[in-house]
């Protein structure tokens, strides 16, 4: 290691500024060879009560810095803002930007020379990802591991994916609510993240294909030893990373992002990863488009049989062979860039090449595979210009290619009143459309395009039906529903102007979502468009509506894309 250490600006000073810089630090007893210029590694945490399913983030962040302490780095933990899933409101995605600020300011502003990202919870996970990449210094992520499998009367019941099946259970009149509340205190039995293949199963997931976590990141149970001798060996290699100079941008190159995809596909990953690597890769500088998903991993198949596309849970996958087994089929199919670099100095397939499967009904072989071409698709069409998806592996088959009535709701108030209305003019044969839940019009981007049935179609035994919204959905969230429509409907894309009883066509297969109402009708309605809703006029919100992007650009802040660097700033003395 030749290069100086960024830290040295701090800790190296001599006078009255290496004084200041020094003597706070050791105000809980840290010994003065700490300062001798050797990497100091920030430990970023997310950790937070609010944020159940980080919340066993001490005793993780304690591990990574044994690993540091162990490979001769001096470990410093510090807090950024945690986005809770369940309970942020009006979404977590709307603060997914603001974490990332957090993160790049208090990476760049501090003596920090590489850096431990402590992430689980859905947006945590891309938050700090972004925010680091913007500063490009030696990093690695550890994900906080998933819960165990849920269990509730003899079976598993899934994060997320078993509370969607459950509650039109209840609304169908099949499931009393004396045992919905029973279910709840079973879903979840652990600390760690949603146990589905839901956002934050693939996020880990993408952490681990894109080679900025260690092999096994994804799969870990939280509470299993081994996720904590994981963050140790992380702590260990964020040391080695920072004297060997390698930064993020050596291991985010675009055949990782093309990697990641190809994942994506193969454990039929959630949709929310389209719009977080768009927007990780926005940082780093790598080109990356919308199209680029369904060109690289919409032919894939799906060779993972986890909820919600399947059956088992996150404990059965690790239990499997985890990510590694999954990796090794894509690599052995020839579609894995093999020699990506990962934060643990080997390529990506040197990692994964002789990682065994022990369970072929949890993961499949490349040949014989969970489903055919999985890969989230690219939808296009007068209704979507900027592009909409569909996760056709979360699908029913049979509605993939679809013709349909509108029954539209305004917005998910208008929704929320109407939707159980015995009065509403739905079948099962129509397309329900949800506007202004896209990045300003919620704001945030809600997880709503997935809307809950009527009921009078769900006491018909049906479980499915077309939606088509500017919304997200969650990853644990199952159906055919077309997502992420852009431009949203309150940026005056086409969905604004959609009316009841227009006839909406759908063909997965044809990448088609159209809006059967002549080009001449679309103007006369959009010159009468209201324009889209009214929010308050001030603080983040204001910040965010103003300068947010649309969903196929990532929905970062539109002055965020890109980096500044690690760049020492001036002296605050
Ligand atoms: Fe945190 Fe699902 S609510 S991962």
């Amino acid at each position: 290691m030749t290069k100086k250490l960024r830290s040295q600006s701090w800790f190296g000073r001599t006078g009255r500024d290496g004084f200041i810089y020094r003597s706070w630090v050791k105000n809980r007893g840290v010994p003065h060879d700490q300062f001798d210029g050797r990497p100091v590694i920030g430990i970023c945490n997310t950790f937070s009560e609010l944020t159940p399913c980080n919340s066993h983030f001490r005793t993780l962040a304690e591990h990574v810095k044994m690993g540091v302490l162990d490979a001769g780095g001096f470990p410093l933990e510090f807090p950024v803002m945690s986005l809770g899933e369940t309970l942020l409101r009006p979404t977590a995605m709307m603060f997914r930007n603001l974490a990332s600020m957090d993160v790049e300011e208090s990476i760049r502003a501090n003596p920090i020379d590489g850096v431990v990202l402590l992430f689980g919870c859905d947006k945590t996970t891309p938050a700090l990802l972004m925010g680091a990449a913007s500063c490009d210094l030696p990093a690695i992520g550890v994900s906080g591991g998933p819960m165990l499998s849920g269990r509730f009367r003899g079976g598993e019941l899934g994060s997320g994916t078993g509370v969607w099946q459950m509650s039109e259970e209840v609304r169908a009149g099949r499931m009393s609510e004396a045992d919905f509340f029973e279910a709840e205190s079973c879903m979840h039995r652990s600390h760690g993240h949603c146990m589905t293949m839901g956002t934050a199963s693939t996020m880990a997931c993408m952490v681990e294909a894109l080679g900025i976590g260690l092999p096994g990141n994804a799969a870990i149970p939280a509470v299993d030893a081994r996720r904590n001798v994981l963050a140790r060996m992380a702590g260990r290699r964020a040391v080695a990373l920072v004297r060997d100079d390698v930064a993020m941008s050596r291991i985010l190159t675009r055949a990782a992002f093309e990697n990641a995809i190809r994942a994506l596909a193969a454990i039929g990953g959630s949709t929310n990863a389209v719009i977080h690597l768009l927007a990780l890769a926005g940082r780093i500088g790598v080109p990356l488009e919308l199209a680029d998903f369904d060109r690289i991993g919409a032919g894939l198949p799906c060779l993972v049989d986890l909820q919600p596309s399947g059956t088992h849970l996150m404990e059965d996958f690790h239990h499997a062979g985890g990510l590694p087994a999954v990796l090794r089929e894509l690599g052995r199919a020839g579609a894995l860039h093999a020699d990506a670099l990962t934060v643990n100095g080997q390529t990506i397939w040197e990692n994964v090449k002789d990682a065994p499967c022990w369970n072929r009904a949890v993961i499949r072989a490349f040949d014989r595979p969970f489903k055919p071409a999985a890969g989230i698709a690219v939808l296009r069409g007068n209704l979507a210009p900027d592009g909409a998806v569909i996760k056709p592996s979360a699908a029913t088959p049979s509605l993939l290619v679809h013709r349909g009535r509108a029954v539209v709701f305004e917005d998910i108030e208008d929704f929320h009143r109407r939707i159980d209305d015995e009065a509403l003019d739905v079948d099962e044969t129509c397309v329900m459309v949800l506007k202004n839940c896209g990045p300003k019009g919620y704001p945030g981007m809600a997880e709503c395009g997935n809307m809950p049935l009527p009921p009078k179609v769900l006491r018909k035994g049906i479980t499915d039906m077309v939606r088509v919204s500017d919304a997200r959905m969650s990853g644990t969230a199952y159906g055919t529903v077309v997502l992420h429509c852009a431009p949203e409907a309150a940026a005056g894309g086409p969905l604004a102007v959609v009316r009841d009883g227009d006839v909406i066509e759908l063909d997965v297969a044809a990448r088609r979502l159209h809006l059967a109402v002549s080009d001449a009708e679309l103007a006369r309605r959009r010159a009468g468009w209201a324009g889209p809703p009214r929010h308050p006029g001030r603080g983040y919100y204001k910040l965010y509506v103003d300068h947010v992007l649309q969903a196929h650009q990532g929905a970062d802040l539109d002055f965020l894309v890109g980096g500044s660097g690690a760049a020492v700033p001036k002296d605050n003395h």
